[in-house]
């Protein structure tokens, strides 16, 4: 999967959703609110991102009785995009606690709005496997693009990008690469503004995440 067909969009409108967002937005939350909010939102999208898993059916015995049950069959594989992605992991192994997790690492050239690889730790083949890939921001959409492509080499399943936020232009740079199956975010924004940032965005995810904002 991840090359044929269109990208499928869902934007969370949930209410609890869209206020966690609000407190991410807030220039006024600090970061221990900020990384609260981003783990409450992220486990929000993560449940919506998924809603398609496969289950394998089980018989669970209950105090009173034999009953059907379900169990997820094989959890996706979760791929965080550092450093802002970290801000995502936890909820996503709330709901997958036996995901395996792997770690790409890009950090946009300030100047040049380039994004610069410096970890890539995926297996060399995912056979098939699922993948949920973690960025709160898709703003050019170079960075998730880079790191799709990267999984979109290596044999995925169904690859779902789980977003905060978007710029209009990242979501047609991400449908270019081919490489997603499916977005899942809280909002698109308006537009980028010159220096590439989000508008009206939150600022800068991992600076705000780590106290360094
Ligand atoms: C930010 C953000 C995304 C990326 C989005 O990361 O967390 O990864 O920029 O921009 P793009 O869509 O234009 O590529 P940054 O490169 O600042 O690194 P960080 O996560 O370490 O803060």
């Amino acid at each position: 999967m991840g090359h044929d067909g269109p990208m499928h969009l869902t934007v969370v409108d949930h209410p609890l959703a869209q206020a966690a967002l609000t407190v991410l937005r807030d220039e006024s939350t600090e970061a221990a609110g900020f990384r609260a909010a981003m783990n409450a939102l992220a486990i929000m999208l993560i449940y919506d991102a998924t809603r398609e898993l496969s289950t394998q059916d089980i018989t669970v015995t209950t105090p009173l009785t034999d009953t059907a049950g379900v169990r997820i069959d094989a959890p996706p594989y979760v791929i965080p995009v550092l450093r802002a992605g970290l801000g995502m992991l936890a909820g996503a192994l709330t709901h997958l606690p036996d995901a395996p997790t792997a770690f790409v690492g890009v950090a946009r050239n300030d100047d040049t709005l380039i994004p610069e690889p410096y970890l890539n730790s995926l297996p060399g083949d995912l056979d098939g496997r699922d993948v949920l890939v973690l960025d709160p921001m898709l703003a050019t959409g170079g960075s998730l693009a880079h790191a799709a492509e990267l999984i979109g080499d290596r044999n995925p399943g169904k690859v779902t990008a789980v977003c905060v936020l978007a710029a209009p232009a990242g979501v047609a740079t991400l449908r270019r690469t081919g490489a997603v199956d499916a977005l899942v975010l809280a909002s698109i924004d308006d537009h980028l503004n010159d220096d590439a940032f989000i508008v009206p965005g939150l600022g800068d995810a991992g600076d705000r995440l780590y106290g360094l904002a």
